[in-house]
């Protein structure tokens, strides 16, 4: 595996690898971890190549988030890249991406979706990811992108910007990838003390729980939200929301939603976790 700093020579060894054929492209911030891993091994089965980015945006933090304290570890990250057989690695710096100020850089906005839920909380973070994942898109030309559904918003806002502009890119998403007591693996886990870290995994199974009951006929959205909001706060959560949501149009769920989602976010001491889960309600 190569890595790549600067967009000239990304466009030289792209050009290489399409002579080969199709490419696949995995975004991401870094700090790779098994999850990040699976969307790469994804991307081997829908192309002959595979392309990696690690930029830790900072367009899509806000203000008094952890872009400082955002964990980079570049060499560990590149073992585990090479280990799964990726070609390409992009690390651009920031002035490669946003040559200009942050305020200048021409923006992708995909309305509605982007300001609910984690948009509500993070003004301007699927802003930040749009633009950044669309500048991407233009520098490594995939044919495929993976994402994961961890992200279940983002996947969203992404799906919407490929179809809504036309990109000729097909977007795959890929299942969350767990630690053994449920808890969806992320960077942001190692900001849990210990004993935050046992508390973790009721997140998840407060969704499993929620996932039950709408399943058993229970469609009383609000009382159920609240019910596993209040659950997450006495176990020592600060919960941002829980919401029950049509899986394909990610506005609450109606009488017509077949498929639902329910996504959450909650602040434990120094992390904020997000996650999700599908219910199919035929
Ligand atoms: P990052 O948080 O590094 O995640 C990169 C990709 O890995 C995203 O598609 C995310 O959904 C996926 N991912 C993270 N944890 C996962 C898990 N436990 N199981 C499966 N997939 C998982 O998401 C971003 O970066 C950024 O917003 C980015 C898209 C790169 C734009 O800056």
């Amino acid at each position: 595996m190569i890595t790549i700093q600067d967009l000239e020579s990304l466009r030289g060894e792209i050009n290489r690898l399409r002579e080969r054929g199709s490419v696949a492209f995995v975004p991401t911030m870094g700090n790779l971890h098994a999850g990040h891993l699976a969307l790469v091994r994804e991307a081997k089965r829908h192309a002959q190549s595979v392309a990696v980015s690690i930029f830790v945006n900072p367009m899509q933090f806000g203000a008094n988030e952890d872009l400082d304290k955002y964990p980079r570890t570049l060499e560990a990250d590149q073992n585990a890249l090479n280990a799964e057989g990726a070609d390409v690695l992009f690390c651009p710096r920031v002035a490669d991406i946003y040559p200009k100020p942050l305020a200048q850089q021409t923006r992708v906005e995909v309305p509605a979706i982007s300001n609910l839920y984690c948009g509500q909380s993070r003004p301007g973070h699927f802003v930040g990811v749009a633009t950044v994942v669309c500048k991407l898109f233009n520098m490594v030309q995939p044919d495929v992108a993976v994402f994961g559904k961890k992200d279940f918003q983002q996947l969203l806002v992404i799906r919407r910007m490929v179809e809504d502009l036309a990109m000729p890119i097909r977007i795959v998403g890929v299942e969350t990838v767990r630690e053994p007591d449920g808890l969806a693996m992320s960077s942001r886990n190692q900001y849990l003390d210990e004993s935050e870290r046992r508390v973790a995994p009721m997140l998840r199974r407060q969704l499993l729980t929620l996932a039950d009951l709408l399943r058993a006929g229970q469609h009383d959205t609000q009382q159920l939200q609240k019910q596993v909001v209040e659950a997450l706060d006495a176990g020592g959560f600060q919960t941002d929301y829980v919401q029950i949501v049509d899986a394909e149009s990610l506005l609450p769920m109606d009488g017509s939603s077949r498929k639902v989602a329910v996504l959450a976010a909650a602040q434990l001491g120094g992390a904020r976790l997000i996650d999700n889960i599908e219910v199919d309600l035929d």
